[in-house]
């Protein structure tokens, strides 16, 4: 598989093949890494993040991940660098694809990370927009194939906020992997019927299902539940707002005896809102799995790097 040169702005670029790759070439790397090996394919590699929002996982995973493979990243944020201040995004990238081999960017319009990617000539890696973040599914994705041994044909239900990033890139990923994939949210939260109608469209080679519901019953049989904050980055006036109408759709033991199901798993992309989309009783009775698919942040973004930029 050769994924040179690609960048990495939404998963409805790529295929279930390329998604499978990453995966599996992440799952590599993990092992390697706890042996205490580790690469140099990107050596000589300056790569630059760039950072509107604060994060902790994803710079985090950006900066090790290019740092055991032998490149080096460097730290833009908002406040360091001209982008969108004084200078065009485009001018932006075209200045740093003269001096960096790769580019993650983390912001507010998904369409500056086109733009990056258009303008830069090198890859451009997607840490986060407000519509998509696609690095977390793949983090996601390893987590489930380590906790079930496959994805097609589980049951995933994504319960909160139905139309921000997170739940617009699980659906993505989920169609596209043959994931079943329920979002769980009031009606005024629901994701865009294009989107919708896309994956319904990427589910049908696999058959699997895309349910879109206010109905908490849904999570019947469910392998999986993910939550996510009630109000991201950008959004945090309207928290009474939120609170108020998504306190049904919390993660508390009564939505878990709903699944019907002894094993079912709880994900969040962190960070958390504890008492929010999620009780801190069952924050921490999945801790463990949670903080697994923390860690596999770094093992999912390595590969990322590695198979769009690094050397054989
Ligand atoms: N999940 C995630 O993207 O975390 P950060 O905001 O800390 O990067
Ligand atoms: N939806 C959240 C995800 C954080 C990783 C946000 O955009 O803040």
């Amino acid at each position: 598989m050769n994924l040179k040169g690609r960048s990495f702005l939404t998963l409805k670029d790529y295929t279930a093949e390329e998604i499978e790759y990453l995966l599996n070439l992440a799952s590599e790397l993990k092992e390697k890494k706890k042996k205490g090996i580790l690469g140099n394919s990107l050596k000589g590699k300056n790569i630059a993040l760039i950072f509107e929002k604060p994060s902790t996982r994803t710079r985090c995973s950006f900066t090790i991940g290019c740092i055991d493979e032998g490149g080096h990243p460097e730290y833009l944020g908002s406040e360091d660098i001209q982008l969108g201040h004084k200078e065009s995004i485009e001018d932006t990238a075209r200045v740093l694809g003269r001096m960096f081999d790769g580019i993650q960017f983390r912001g507010f319009a998904h369409e500056n990370v086109e733009i990056l990617a258009k303008y830069s000539g090198v890859p451009v890696w997607n840490g986060l927009t407000d519509m998509y973040h696609p690095t977390q599914i793949l983090a996601d994705f390893l987590t489930l194939k380590e906790q079930f041994g496959k994805l097609e044909g589980l049951k995933l239900v994504y319960v909160g906020d139905g139309r921000n990033n997170m739940a617009n890139s699980l659906l993505i990923g989920a169609s596209k992997m043959g994931v079943n994939i329920t979002i769980l949210s009031p009606k005024s939260l629901w994701p865009k019927k294009e989107l919708i109608d896309k994956c319904k469209e990427y589910a049908i080679s696999f058959g699997s299902i895309v349910e879109i519901t206010d109905k908490i019953e849904c999570v019947h049989n469910a392998d999986a539940i993910y939550t996510d904050v009630w109000c991201s980055m950008g959004e945090e006036d309207l928290a009474a707002e939120r609170i108020k109408l998504l306190k049904p759709y919390q993660v508390n033991d009564e939505l878990l005896a709903k699944t019907g199901k002894p094993h079912t798993i709880v994900l969040h992309c962190l960070p958390a809102v504890k008492g929010n989309e999620i009780t801190y009783d069952v924050f921490e009775r999945f801790s463990t799995v949670i903080f697994d698919q923390a860690e596999n942040r770094m093992h999912t973004i390595k590969a990322i790097m590695v198979a769009t930029l690094g050397n054989e």
